[in-house]
């Protein structure tokens, strides 16, 4: 199909006609006004969550305190709901924190620093959390970031070269931190090179699928990785701040959590409530407190959608619909100064497009107003997150039309360049 693109309304419409998922659109919140292309940083509501949702709701306005019978399992729940997205061992799997606090949490259990081997290992296009996480960790231990963690440079601003990463693998290193898919260039990293040469130097290393979750089907039974942290408020469309996932693999389960708390003490002693610590040991270990249910709950409820079509078809449109986006771009942008900033080849890249533009912040501002939502990251990237679950081919047409019409006629040129709080 991708040889045969066609630069017109009636192709995208008969892409349309094709598409297996259309009729899933109906199950979300699409504007009929307005095209979302930002799913990738907050993906959209879909009535499976608002159910979801509704019904937790109803559960504790009817059952107070009675409510824990029947959730007291609902994190481990969530976790074996999400096992096919990564192709872990559902144990293997918590849905809790947040992608940070989760960092944290695997770091304290896993980083354990000698005289000769106490560095993290991260890259320089990671989402500055993910650092900001790392740089105190170390600093926890007594060292400063600039003895404990070692960088690995980025030679064009985009894209993390692998062989890169496996050169800077000494023996000096712990531990390895590293997104799947790289927020911005939407680059995918060869997990299972990267984490084969890694075990093969005796390093821990554990990714960051924010950006990947819901996007690309990942295989966490083959690549054995030893810990993962992601977001759900992107692809899985779990609702702003919704619970995030932690993925411990099971050759760690009799570690210790690095931080602590009552729900990852062992289910059948937790309401004891004895001062001493036992550790639950599976993923659900790793829990420090209280499970926020009204912020999970919509996670059930994509999840199931999830479940329903499964992350290969997903991965199937995603890549048909971005290539299509490519192809326009191509086509009609180039001209006028667009560049395509991601990796073309579809093990390279995930499920945004990188469109590159000097002008990219203010072509944002025209953009939305002119009912399209992108998103802006410095210095020139505009994120365009077509999504299989909801996007359609004349949404991405009518997406490069409008783009084509704010170069060609300058109307971004009203906007100031001054940066504001959100873009
Ligand atoms: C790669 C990556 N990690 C982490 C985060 C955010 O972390 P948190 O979920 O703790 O806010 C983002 C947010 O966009 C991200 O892109």
């Amino acid at each position: 199909m991708k040889n045969n693109f066609q630069a017109d309304r009636a192709y995208a419409q008969w892409l349309d006609d094709n598409d297996p998922l259309k009729e899933i659109r109906g199950r979300f919140y699409v504007q009929e006004d307005e095209i979302y292309m930002d799913g990738n940083s907050l993906g959209l509501a879909s009535k499976d969550a608002e159910e979801a949702l509704l019904k937790m709701l109803e559960t504790w306005k009817k059952e107070g305190i009675k409510l824990w019978d029947g959730l007291f399992h609902y994190a481990g729940k969530l976790g074996e709901l999400s096992a096919p997205l990564i192709n872990a061992y559902p144990d293997e799997i918590v849905i809790t924190g947040s992608t940070t606090i989760n960092i944290h949490q695997c770091i304290s259990t896993l980083y354990k620093p000698t005289k000769d081997r106490y560095k993290i290992l991260v890259d320089d296009l990671n989402f500055p959390t993910d650092r900001y996480a790392i740089d105190s960790q170390v600093r926890l231990r007594g060292y400063t970031p600039d003895e404990a963690v070692k960088v690995v440079k980025s030679s064009d601003g985009r894209l993390i070269d692998e062989e890169a990463v496996i050169t800077a693998m000494t023996d000096d290193v712990a531990i390895i931190l590293l997104p799947t898919v790289l927020y911005r260039s939407s680059q995918v990293l060869d997990m299972r090179k990267v984490t084969k040469a890694a075990h093969d130097r005796g390093i821990l290393i554990g990714w960051d699928l924010c950006h990947a979750i819901g996007a690309i089907p990942m295989d966490f039974k083959e690549v054995q990785p030893d810990f993962a942290v992601w977001c759900t408020y992107k692809y899985l469309s779990a609702g702003p701040g919704s619970i995030a996932g932690l993925y411990m693999n099971r050759k760690h389960f009799k570690e210790t959590p690095g931080l602590a708390g009552w729900w990852g003490n062992k289910d059948e002693t937790q309401f004891e409530l004895k001062h001493q610590f036992e550790h639950q040991q599976d993923a659900s270990g790793w829990q420090i407190g209280s499970p926020s249910f009204l912020a999970m709950a919509p996670l059930e409820g994509t999840l199931n959608i999830f479940n329903e079509v499964g992350i290969e078809k997903i991965r199937e449109k995603s890549l048909l619909i971005t290539a299509y986006l490519m192809y326009l771009i191509d086509e009609k942008l180039e001209r006028y100064g667009f560049n395509v900033g991601n990796p073309r080849e579809d093990n390279r890249r995930g499920g945004h497009v990188c469109l590159e533009h000097q002008e990219a912040y203010r072509i944002c501002k025209a953009l939305k107003q002119a009912g399209i939502v992108p998103d802006f990251r410095e210095p020139n990237v505009i994120r365009l997150a077509p999504i299989a679950l909801y996007n359609t081919y004349q949404e991405v047409y009518t997406l490069v039309e409008t783009l084509e019409k704010i170069a060609v006629e300058k109307t971004y040129e009203q906007f100031s360049n001054e940066r504001t709080l959100v873009v």
